[in-house]
């Protein structure tokens, strides 16, 4: 479970999460909507404790991820995934290598447990034979899933999603979305997905929740949300230019 309690992040006087209240449920998928350059990611990250709040605090399964050190911080690290908004592969590394790596870098699995542990990720992820190939050899599509994939590798209990589908055309961002809805379904981790593919997101997740102005504007089902009378949340989910939402 993933909890999140009054949390509080400026940047340069620029106040950006201003009393984030958020909780997802053990196996459950919660989608995290809002504008851009709002803090989605600001927010994805300190969760997953890459960056810390000047105030609040973050619960993974009742522990404050802000008080743990040590080896204690290091175990709950492995537990989350986080796959980036840009994929954050290594241009200098193949997508065989790319997988490898948190095998490498934090398990003690002998090259052969590590080959057949990489090559079911690829299946997994419908990429088997492009195991030699580099980033910049494979397309967007492509790397969204490497990023899958290496992610997953470590069976993580919590996986945050930035944009999973941004930049990619409507087919391929529906093939992405089944993809983390079947690995979700058979690995059962919590999720978290940041998007804008609204309300195509709406049929895959369990909750849904908006950041407007540093806050959580609202939180419940996709049905509730998309049936919302709140007028902030109708412009928004409806992509209208008319309503309360400025934009700049
Ligand atoms: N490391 C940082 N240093 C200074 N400012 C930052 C930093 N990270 C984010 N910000 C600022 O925080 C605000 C929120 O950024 P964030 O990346 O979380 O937006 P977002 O909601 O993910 O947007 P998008 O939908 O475009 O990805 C922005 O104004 C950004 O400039
Ligand atoms: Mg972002």
């Amino acid at each position: 479970m993933i909890e999140v309690v009054d949390l509080y992040k400026s940047f340069n006087d620029h106040p950006v999460l201003k009393g984030i209240n958020l909780r997802v449920d053990e196996g459950k998928t919660l989608a995290l909507i809002g504008g851009s350059g709002k803090g989605k990611s600001v927010l994805l990250k300190i969760i997953i404790g890459l960056m810390r709040p000047d105030r609040g605090k973050v619960l993974i399964d009742n522990q404050d991820i802000g008080r743990l050190r040590g080896k204690a911080l290091k175990r709950l690290k492995e537990r989350c995934g986080i796959v980036f908004q840009g994929g954050a592969l290594f241009d200098s590394l193949t997508v065989f290598e790319n997988i490898a790596f948190p095998l490498e870098e934090k398990t003690r699995m002998k090259a052969s447990q590590i080959r057949d542990t990489v090559m079911r990720e690829l299946a997994r992820v419908g990429l088997s034979g492009s195991e030699t190939k580099y980033p910049a050899e494979i397309s967007g599509g492509m790397k969204k899933r490497v990023a899958l994939a290496r992610c997953l590798v470590m069976n993580p209990e919590i996986v945050l999603f930035d944009e999973p589908t941004t930049g990619l055309d409507p087919l391929i961002g529906k093939a992405i979305h089944k993809l983390i809805r079947e690995c979700q379904k058979s690995l059962n981790f919590t999720a978290i997905i940041v998007t804008h593919e609204i309300p195509a997101i709406f049929s895959m997740v369990d909750r849904v929740a908006m950041l407007f102005d540093g806050k959580i504007l609202a939180e419940g089902t996709p049905g509730e949300i998309e049936t919302t009378k709140d007028p902030v949340i109708h412009q928004f989910i409806h992509g209208e230019l008319e309503g309360p939402i400025t934009i700049q």
